[in-house]
């Protein structure tokens, strides 16, 4: 018997010949539900600032952020993700500006909440925008970040957010028990209905470069690194570790983070702990992208819908994308 006789009885081709049968087969479907759209805010009126590093993506002040946030919510986007862009002299030691009841972000949860209340708010636990020194929390004399201290001025900005009406603090600091001592005090003081999304695997990554740009905490940074709280991308063990307890200390949801990189720690988690789990597509990411489409490498509709059903695939029940509105677009249009 000649080799080109011996036919296979499965042919994989079969099923991918026609389109009806190809989306019979279809394991995983994108939609706007899926994404959480990250915005840059910053103070003023009727101002608008392109971010250098991340070409379509701008800071914009409450009033401009709202007419994005009427995007979002028309396309059917179930929330977005505020980072604040702080003047300088706002900035100090211990990042106090980060609890002000008057500050950027309650400023801004409050429009947004009573433009859309329909529109899921959440907002970012850190110190970073507000410190002189670029970092995550309150540091000693050596530049090593305190964990206690740190976690005190958490529960003091979460409690902020939550009087100002958010719908989800997000801790993306790394501090040890973090996620516990702020579920505590926002029961305590009545916000027991406040959810939690931990950055629990929070990697110290080069992709992140672009972000710290847009909230201008790059240059307070400088020659410093994270290394001392966030995770080693050698590992992954320690992320399942790192879930387990921001679980146990009452998270709803935990992220990972960044994402395509991490796509195997995205897959380890939900099989582990089933658990509402998001990975945010971070900035250096979005960068990537938009680079080679700039330079007519890439198609950017077809890479970025890729991109993000990749998320779905590994486990992701949601992804934090600077894309979102245009994916959302994209995908209405389909
Ligand atoms: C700060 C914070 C960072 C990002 C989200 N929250 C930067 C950092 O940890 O230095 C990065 C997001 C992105 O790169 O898109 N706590």
């Amino acid at each position: 018997m000649s080799f080109l006789r011996q036919f296979p009885a499965t042919r994989m081709r079969r099923m991918r010949r026609d389109d009806f049968s190809r989306r019979l087969m279809r394991e995983h479907v994108l939609t706007a539900n899926d994404f959480i759209l990250p915005v840059f805010v910053l103070d003023g009126e009727n101002r608008e600032e392109e971010v250098a590093s991340m070409p379509g993506v701008k800071r914009q002040s409450i009033d401009l952020l709202l007419k994005t946030a009427a995007e979002a919510v028309a396309l059917g986007i179930p929330a977005l993700a505020l980072f604040p862009v702080i003047d300088g002299p706002l900035k100090s030691l211990d990042g106090a500006e980060a609890w002000n009841p008057d500050g950027l972000v309650p400023r801004t949860v409050r429009a947004l909440k009573q433009a859309f209340p329909q529109l899921g708010v959440i907002t970012d636990g850190a110190l970073d925008p507000y410190t002189t020194h670029g970092q995550d929390g309150i540091i000693d004399d050596n530049g090593y970040v305190l964990n206690e201290a740190t976690v005190a001025a958490l529960i003091k900005q979460a409690l902020c957010h939550a009087a100002a009406g958010v719908d989800v603090v997000a801790p993306s600091d790394m501090m040890d028990g973090r996620n516990g001592s702020i579920r505590q005090a926002l029961d305590e003081a009545g916000f027991e209905l406040t959810r939690i999304l931990a950055y629990s695997a929070k990697y110290a990554s080069a992709f992140y470069g672009p972000f710290r740009d847009a909230v201008g905490s790059s240059a307070n940074l400088g020659k410093a690194d994270k290394y001392t709280y966030q995770m080693d991308p050698a590992n992954g063990n320690e992320a399942l570790h790192e879930v387990a307890l921001d679980l146990t200390e009452g998270a709803d949801m935990v992220m990972i983070k960044p994402g395509l990189p991490y796509l195997d720690i995205v897959r380890r988690v939900k099989d582990e702990f089933g658990v509402p789990t998001y990975a945010y597509q971070v900035s250096g990411e979005y960068a990537m992208i938009k680079a080679a489409v700039q330079n007519g490498w890439l198609d950017e509709k077809k890479v970025v819908l890729e991109t993000l059903l990749a998320f779905k695939r590994a486990g992701a029940d949601g992804i934090l994308t600077y894309f979102a509105i245009d994916a959302a677009r994209w995908l209405k249009d389909q």
